[in-house]
């Protein structure tokens, strides 16, 4: 494979530090401390990406806030990848123009994989006029030069090329979670899957290096973080493009060496990368969570094709009864589109079968969502909405039976569970999450936050398990 990854200059982004305390000589001026609202939408992956603006926002002088009309400067991370998504950021954007009416000082910038899209941002240029700023993700590690150029000089600033992409390393990070992590170890994707826009917008496949991986995680674990997750679109594949080329359970692998008491979790995977070796690895690394999600989008050997999956269904199943027979107790969890253009109900039946055969955890199911640009939107699409949606809610509902099954056979066993937050329902005090990331609602122990402590669970129902913190 080419050698096409490219790492930022060191130089550069000691640059981008340089004008982060340009900004901050700027701020220090004012007679408050100025605030920043960060409001991020979609995938983890824009949750890290938002964990680098902040960083960089801190650096600049600036506190947060989550009031829009106390905010100098408002981000608004996007997300492409449905239609709903982006109708949100949209109206979203559009009422901001009566809170920037009542602080004309304030700056508003927009960014994330939305931005990337040529005729989003074109409709941003000529509608939305109150926005200051549009960057994709290839230039978000020159936030701090735009906002210092916005600062300092009169205008709009669009920046969002189209590049193949790069990785930037030595951002600063403000984290959003003291016993949850993200860390990304590759961007973009190489699949082209015939939907998905994700290609277009984040750019090629291209890995960070080991040592840097492992440093960050190293210090995370120092930290104290309990919950560490390797963020890609595609993790299967990374390493491909490194000039010492390392697999990603070679990775999986010096992660898990790393010295502390944590978990590993990882995401996303895709099936056609998805080797025994991986397995192997999850099986022996014993911070390796036991959990897997592994996206197959449709049941049908016809349509896997259309959406230009590259694998088949039985390929799919061969995988799954392979991880089973290494970690029985694995949890698995999918990604599932019904209603791609041409697909038929009797070929959406096929996914059911799937569904009946692997006895997912639990899914995250979407209806199609023509994405400009993408193969997909321009194919024959006869199925009416109606249609798609009784199809959407049978596989819901089949879903539902096979998840609540599944939890209540946890009914009456004790677990040890991470307790990752305070409960927003009264009756339970904490949330926790078992070692394959099912929620449980737990009475007791809130002093125990962030710790690995004993639940015995007491019900269950189709979203998530209820317990007790075992003393
Ligand atoms: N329409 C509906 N769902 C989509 N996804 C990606 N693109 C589309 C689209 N155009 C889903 C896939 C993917 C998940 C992150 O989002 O299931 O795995
Ligand atoms: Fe999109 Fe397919 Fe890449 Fe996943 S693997 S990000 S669905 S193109």
């Amino acid at each position: 494979m080419e050698k096409t990854t490219t790492i930022i200059p060191q130089g550069d982004v000691e640059r981008q530090l340089w004008y982060c305390e340009q900004v901050a000589a700027v701020t220090a001026q004012w007679p408050e401390r100025p605030l920043a609202f960060v409001d991020t939408y979609g995938c983890q992956q824009n949750e890290a990406d938002s964990e680098r603006i902040r960083g960089y926002l801190k650096k600049m002088g600036f506190g947060f806030t989550d009031d829009e009309e106390r905010a100098r400067i408002i981000v608004i991370n996007t997300c492409a990848i449905r239609e709903h998504a982006e109708q949100r950021v949209l109206g979203n954007v559009g009422a901001l123009v009566h809170v920037k009416r009542r602080h004309p000082e304030q700056l508003i910038c927009l960014c994330g994989c939305m931005m990337q899209e040529p005729h989003v941002a074109e409709k941003i240029r000529q509608s939305y006029r109150h926005v200051d700023l549009v960057f994709g993700p290839h230039a978000l590690w020159k936030f701090p030069e735009m906002i210092y150029t916005l600062l300092t000089q009169r205008g709009r600033i669009f920046s969002n090329a189209d590049e193949a992409g790069s990785i930037a390393e030595g951002i600063p990070v403000v984290r959003q979670d003291k016993v949850k992590a993200w860390v990304s170890i590759m961007y973009g994707c190489n699949n082209f899957c015939s939907y998905c826009i994700v290609p277009y917008v984040r750019g090629r496949e291209r890995s960070r290096r080991p040592e840097d991986i492992l440093q960050e995680v190293e210090e995370l674990a120092r930290e104290g973080y309990k919950d560490i997750t390797l963020l890609g679109q595609n993790v299967n594949s990374y390493g491909k493009d490194l000039e010492e080329p390392m697999d990603f359970a070679d990775l999986l692998e010096r992660v898990n060496a790393i010295p502390g008491e944590f978990l590993i979790r990882f995401m996303t995977s895709h099936p056609k990368d998805a080797t025994h070796k991986l397995f192997e690895t999850m099986a022996r690394c014993e911070k390796v969570a036991p959990v897997l999600h592994l996206p197959f989008q449709a049941g049908n050997d016809r349509v896997l094709k259309v959406m230009n999956r590259r694998h088949t269904r039985e390929q799919y199943l061969e995988k799954i009864r392979d991880l089973k027979s290494l970690i029985p107790d694995i949890v698995l969890t999918s990604d599932i589109i019904v209603g791609f253009p041409g697909e038929t109900t009797e070929e959406f039946e096929d996914t059911l079968k799937v569904l009946e055969e692997v006895r997912f955890d639990a899914l995250f199911t979407f209806i199609f969502s023509p994405r400009v640009g993408t193969p997909a939107a321009n194919m024959d699409d006869p199925m009416p909405r109606e249609e798609k949606l009784a199809n959407f809610n049978r596989l819901t509902a089949l879903q539902d039976a096979i998840s609540e099954e599944k939890h209540r056979a946890y009914v009456g066993r004790t677990v040890r569970c991470l307790l990752d937050g305070l409960s927003d329902d009264e009756r339970y005090d904490l949330t926790a999450r078992t070692p394959g990331n099912r929620l449980v609602r737990v009475v007791g122990g809130r002093s125990a936050l962030g710790q690995f402590r004993d639940v015995k669970i007491t019900d269950a129902n189709k979203w998530s398990l209820f317990g007790e913190l075992i003393e």
